[in-house]
C-alpha cells in the first residue's frame, strides 16, 4: 500500500473507532433493575454496566470488591444492607461536587471492613435506626456528611436502580443483603436518600410481592420522611423489628380513603406542602447500642472523633415520629431530571472531545 493509502486507512479506522465510542443513545439494552440477581460472590461481573456509547458515559467503578479493593480510594459499587452495624451508603468518590450532579458515579462507603469498599470514618455516624420488616430492611440515620465527601449544606439526592435512563444511580450499582434469608441476596429494588446530614436506605426483599412498591423510586423530591417513615433519632443507635410502611406516596386520608400522591414537576418550583404526613409504622423489639460497640475497625474521622465520641453525642430528640428526613428534606430538589440534564452536557463534552481527536488526526496527516 502506498503511504498515503495507509494514512487514509488509519484515518478512516480512527474515525470509525471514534464514531463507535460516540454517544449514540440514552438507554441500555438491559435496564439495571433487570440485571441479576447475581450470586455473591462468584456470579458478580467485574462491571455490571458494560454499556459504551451512551450519553452518561461508562460505569465509574466496579462490582468485584475484595480485600485488594478495600481502601479509602476504592471505587466499589457493590453495596450492602445487613444490620445496624453492617451497611454501606452511596456517597461521592471525591469531595467537591453536589450529590445531585454525580448520582451516577456514587460509590459504596461501609460501616465495617469486609466488603472491599471504603469505610465511613469513625464518629461520622451520630444516630442510626435499623428496621427489619416482613418486606424490607432499612437504615435511617444522621451523619456528618462531610466525612464521606458530601459538601457541607448539600441537601443531596436520591439513588435507586432505575434513574431517568434506566442505568441506575449509581450506574452499575448493586445492593446485597443478608437480612432476608441469612445468606447474601441481591435486592433488585432499593432506594437511598442522602443529604442534609441525614440518610435512609431501604432494600426490599425480592421474594416478596411488592418489592418495587415499598422501594418506590418516583418520589425523589420528598426525602426520607415520606419514602422511609421512621423514628430514627440523632444520638441513638437501635435495631428494631417493625411492621411494613405504606407504599411511598400512598396514604389514607381523614375520611379513610386510600389516596396516591402525585409529585409535581420541578418546573413548578419547590414543594412547600405535601398535603399529608406519612404514617410511621409500629416498631417493636428495639435494642439500643452504643456506637463504640457497633462501629469498630473504622479509620479516624476528619475531626479526630472516635467511635466512643459519637456514642457520647448529645441526643437531640424532637419527639416520636419526627425522625430523619423531615424539614428541609421535604423540599429537596429532584434528582432524576437533574441527572438527565447533566447527562446531556456530558454527551456534549464527549462529542466535543471526539471532534478534537478527529481534528488532531487530520492535522497530523496534513502536517505529515
Ligand atoms: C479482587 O478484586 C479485583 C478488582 O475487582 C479483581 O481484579 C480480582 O480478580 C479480585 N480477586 C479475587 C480473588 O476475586
Amino acid at each position: 500500500m502506498a503511504r498515503s493509502t495507509i494514512r487514509l486507512s488509519i484515518l478512516l479506522a480512527s474515525i470509525s473507532l471514534v464514531a463507535a465510542q460516540d454517544a449514540t443513545g440514552t438507554y441500555p439494552a438491559v435496564p439495571l433493575a433487570s440485571k441479576g440477581p447475581y450470586i455473591y460472590p462468584s456470579g458478580i461481573p467485574y462491571k455490571v454496566d458494560t454499556d459504551v456509547g451512551l450519553v452518561r458515559g461508562t460505569q465509574l467503578g466496579y462490582n468485584v470488591c475484595n480485600s485488594t479493593t478495600e481502601n479509602q480510594q476504592s471505587l466499589c459499587q457493590t453495596s450492602w444492607l445487613n444490620a445496624l452495624d453492617d451497611f454501606c451508603l452511596w456517597a461521592p468518590p471525591e469531595a467537591g461536587r453536589a450529590v445531585g450532579d454525580i448520582e451516577g458515579s456514587m460509590i459504596a462507603w461501609c460501616t465495617k471492613p469486609g466488603h472491599g469498599a471504603r469505610l465511613i470514618p469513625a464518629g461520622a455516624l451520630t444516630g442510626v435506626q435499623f428496621t427489619k420488616t416482613p418486606d424490607y430492611v432499612q437504615v435511617v440515620g444522621f451523619i456528618d456528611q462531610t466525612q464521606i465527601d458530601i459538601l457541607q449544606g448539600d441537601f443531596g439526592g436520591e439513588m435507586d436502580p432505575h434513574g431517568a435512563d434506566l442505568r441506575g444511580n449509581p450506574m452499575g450499582g448493586i445492593v446485597f443483603s443478608e437480612g432476608f434469608t441469612g445468606a447474601p441476596v441481591q435486592a433488585m429494588e432499593w432506594h437511598n436518600f442522602i443529604g442534609s446530614n441525614t440518610f435512609c436506605l431501604k432494600a426490599c426483599d425480592p421474594a416478596r410481592p411488592n418489592a418495587a412498591r415499598f422501594c418506590e423510586h418516583i418520589y425523589d423530591r420528598l426525602g426520607c420522611a415520606y419514602n422511609a417513615p421512621n423514628r430514627a433519632r440523632d444520638g441513638a443507635f437501635e435495631a428494631c423489628a417493625g411492621d411494613s410502611q405504606d407504599f411511598p406516596g400512598v396514604y389514607t386520608d381523614a375520611a379513610g380513603a386510600v389516596r396516591t400522591y402525585t409529585q409535581p414537576p420541578e418546573a413548578l418550583g419547590a414543594i412547600t406542602s405535601v398535603g399529608y404526613t406519612a404514617r410511621v409504622p409500629a416498631s417493636s423489639s428495639c435494642s439500643a447500642f452504643a456506637s463504640a460497640a457497633l462501629y469498630t475497625g473504622l479509620p479516624g474521622g476528619g475531626t479526630g472523633a472516635s467511635g466512643s465520641a459519637a456514642a457520647a453525642a448529645t441526643t437531640t430528640t424532637t419527639g416520636a415520629g419526627a425522625g430523619a428526613g423531615t424539614g428541609t428534606s421535604a423540599t429537596r430538589a429532584g434528582s432524576s431530571s437533574a441527572a438527565l440534564a447533566s447527562s446531556t452536557s456530558g454527551a456534549e463534552a464527549l462529542h466535543l472531545s471526539c471532534l478534537a481527536v478527529i481534528g488532531a488526526i487530520v492535522s497530523a496527516i496534513i502536517l505529515a
